[in-house]
């Protein structure tokens, strides 16, 4: 089978921004305890950070992480994390069913996103509590000092307020899991209110208002338009949430996952234009995608019922196959194919909980096989995202119907005259891609990096055996007459480079 597109220097869609590399540490299972924050590991620092963590994070790319939650923050009272530890309550997270120590904090997270060099992204408790909470927290993070909350930061050693530009107004609020769940009205009020209040302390934040929790909640669509009715002109930003369930073991559905991605990403924007329309609003929000991921969901009601009250247990810590790296590199390309509309995205989570970073408490730390296809679209996606048009074979699937077996998107760096297509064949059969590079004369092939899950998709990274799943370099591609042709191997991620 052959696939064909056209690379233009004129079909820009926008800039990859560095927030489309973000990330998620929530208190959950052991995304922060026994992941990044392990007192006693014989990487970790004398405050309790995992060196090895905090490499592989680097290494990662990732650019901002989204805190403390989740579900988890909808119950959570930010001023139990701050102060001696010793005086620190122990608490029920109804979210997960744990008890929450409060080790680890605000502080220790802002210390620990200065070490591994991310941008914070905090969210506000708006399940349980409200405005006056949301405004407390804002002041202890960002207001110079001579009050009551920034004078407590700088007791506790923050001398410098954290300056933190993106907050989350609540988390996925329109579920009937969240503690504190609402109605599109009783939330979008709140949220407007909270929006108001906390410009009026830092009118330079970015707000980001819940959104669906994915995008098949009854209330999808309608809840935005609600929600966006009362909040427009006070958030910059509207959130969704995806994640693809791979359990049911129908391959050609999850390795289409991506098509169900760029549709509720449309859905998403139009909904928000809409509310502009009828509010006769110029400015445009950005959807932030704040949580997205592989998850192999059906484990996760069992681990809850079975257990009482413990402490950081082990919880959706899924172990990702060669496929579930392919579908990650296919979300990552949609996500980039929207980079004039998608503002910032965070995968879900860094750690343990359904995450490219894999630990053992006391123990080694090692890349899963999605952390690949993230590292490196990170590392490579600079400069404009340039619009691509594959033409080429389709396939079926039972869950998206008819899908084109081939998915694309090239970023043109204008500093180094570089580009890179993203490239993923979904399908079953090997397909040459004949790339026609005529709009960007001069260029030559640096390199062809491929995940291929073809030969053996459920191959996955462990402990012991943790590079089984990595990208392998195929032979460089050539460029004749502004020509490039390049093979996908079946159900494979692909990085082609041109310099
Ligand atoms: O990332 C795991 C959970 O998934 C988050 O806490 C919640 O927001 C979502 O439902």
């Amino acid at each position: 089978d052959t696939a064909r597109l056209s690379i233009d220097p004129a079909f820009r869609i926008g800039p990859a921004r560095r927030r489309l590399f973000g990330s998620f540490v929530e208190h959950m299972g052991r995304c922060v305890y026994g992941g990044v924050y392990e007192p006693g590991h014989a990487t970790a620092d004398g405050h309790g950070l995992r060196g090895d963590v905090l490499d592989l994070t680097r290494e990662l790319g990732v650019s901002v992480v989204r805190y403390p939650g989740g579900n988890f923050v909808s119950g959570y009272r930010w001023e139990d994390g701050v102060g001696p530890v010793g005086d620190r309550p122990r608490r029920l997270d109804l979210a997960w069913k744990t008890i929450e120590t409060n080790a680890f904090g605000l502080d220790e997270f802002m210390r620990w996103a200065r070490a591994a060099g991310v941008e914070p992204m905090m969210a506000v408790n708006l399940g349980t509590r409200g405005v006056q909470e949301a405004c407390d927290l804002l002041e202890y993070a960002n207001h110079p000092g001579g009050t009551h909350f920034s004078d407590m930061r700088r007791k506790y050693g923050a001398e410098e307020p954290y300056d933190i530009r993106l907050w989350c107004l609540g988390n996925e609020l329109d579920g009937p899991w969240q503690v504190g769940h609402k109605t599109a009205d009783e939330y979008g009020r709140l949220a407007a209110e909270t929006a108001r209040a906390m410009k009026m302390i830092d009118p330079s934040v970015s707000l980001v208002a819940c959104g669906s929790s994915n995008r098949g909640m009854p209330t999808f669509a309608a809840w935005e338009a609600t929600v966006l009715s009362h909040t427009y002109e006070h958030v910059d930003y509207i959130s969704a949430h995806t994640y693809y369930d791979p359990s049911d073991g129908d391959r050609p559905s999850i390795l289409a996952s991506a098509v169900d991605l760029d549709a509720f990403i449309q859905e998403v924007v139009a909904t928000a234009d809409h509310v502009a329309a009828r509010k006769r609003e110029k400015r445009r929000l950005m959807v932030s995608f704040d949580e997205w991921n592989v998850w192999y969901q059906q484990r996760l009601r069992a681990d809850l019922d079975r257990r009482g009250w413990v402490e950081a247990p082990a919880l959706i810590e899924d172990t990702f196959t060669a496929t579930d790296a392919v579908v990650v590199g296919d979300l990552l390309i949609t996500l980039l194919r929207h980079a004039d509309r998608v503002g910032v995205a965070c995968q879900a989570q860094l750690a343990n909980v359904i995450a490219p970073i894999r630990t053992l408490n006391g123990g080694p730390a090692w890349r899963q096989s999605i952390f690949h296809p993230f590292a490196l679209t990170a590392r490579y996606a600079r400069g404009t995202v340039l619009r691509t048009e594959p033409a080429g074979p389709s396939h079926d699937t039972n869950r998206y119907g008819e899908v084109s077996s081939v998915d694309t998107v090239a970023v043109h760096d204008e500093e180094t005259g570089g580009l890179v297509v993203f490239a993923v064949n979904r399908g079953t059969t090997d397909i040459r891609l004949d790339i026609d590079l005529r709009g960007l004369p001069g260029l030559a092939g640096a390199a062809h990096l491929a995940l291929d899950a073809g030969a053996d998709p459920d191959a996955v990274n462990t402990a012991d055996d943790p590079d089984r799943v990595v990208p392998r370099e195929r032979e460089r591609p050539s460029v004749d007459a502004g020509w490039s042709a390049v093979r996908l191997a079946p159900a494979s991620w692909n990085l082609i480079r041109y310099h």
